[in-house]
């Protein structure tokens, strides 16, 4: 890949190594909705040293597994993309929603009453779920036909406001999983009540990383790809 230096985005490199994900989940920097930062910004926000994470870049560069079974989408079609993100992002989502819920209900009902931190976990989880439902539902009926027809070159196909719309929404889902996360202590397997809170902890952090990725698959590798079909076809 181009060389990566501290003014570099951080979408840069996860469109171009989409592995690097793991380890900016790791950081704790953000890579889809904050993905248009240069490294330098968005380690400092984080008061990480830029060389620091520069340094772990490398040493993941030099480990070829790190890419095992990372998607490269970089190099796909809006068509390709599209079938991408709905298979294994869009239809995950609708298997992790209803099994998470699951747990959470009964991990509430067993411990709610000695964890004051379950109940409003379990209320943030399904006002994001149910926001998330809506927003795939209009990704899936209005915004990807539209991404599929600017791609094969018809004219006024999408409204790029829409592309905002969701763009937007994307960031509430981000400030969503912060909330989340702060509520479920980190995902800390360590302070789980049973072994099903300790799946529920589980399962919610694959949620989160899952989110992060399909986020970034969208804002930074489908829209921008829809956006330019748009302007080569007016
Ligand atoms: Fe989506
Ligand atoms: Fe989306």
């Amino acid at each position: 890949m181009n060389t990566i230096s501290q003014d570099t985005t951080i979408a840069e490199i996860v469109t171009e190594r989409p592995a690097t994900a793991a380890l900016f989940e790791r950081f704790g920097i953000d890579f889809c909705c904050g993905g248009q930062r240069s490294l330098a910004s968005a380690s400092e926000a984080k008061g990480i040293d830029p060389q620091t994470v520069l340094d772990a870049l490398d040493e993941f560069a030099a480990s070829r597994a790190a890419d095992a079974g990372a998607h490269e989408v970089s190099a796909l079609s809006v068509d390709q993309l599209v079938d991408h993100i709905v298979k294994q992002h869009h239809d995950k989502l609708r298997e992790q929603i209803p099994a998470i819920g699951e747990l959470l209900e009964r991990v509430v009902r067993v411990h709610g009453a000695g964890d004051a931190t379950l109940a409003p976990l379990q209320e943030k989880f399904n006002e994001l779920s149910s926001e998330l439902a809506t927003h795939i539902e209009l990704e899936e009926s209005t915004v990807f036909p539209a991404c599929r027809a600017a791609a094969a070159g018809g004219e006024d196909a999408l409204d790029p406001a829409l592309l905002d719309q969701l763009t937007h929404e994307h960031e509430e889902t981000g400030a969503g999983l912060v909330a989340l996360r702060e509520l479920s202590g980190d995902y800390d397997q360590a302070k789980a009540h049973c072994n099903t809170h300790r799946f529920l902890l589980q399962s919610l952090a694959d949620f989160e990383r899952d989110l992060h990725l399909h986020v970034h698959e969208e804002n930074n590798v489908l829209f921008p790809q829809a956006r330019q079909a748009l302007a080569a076809a007016s």
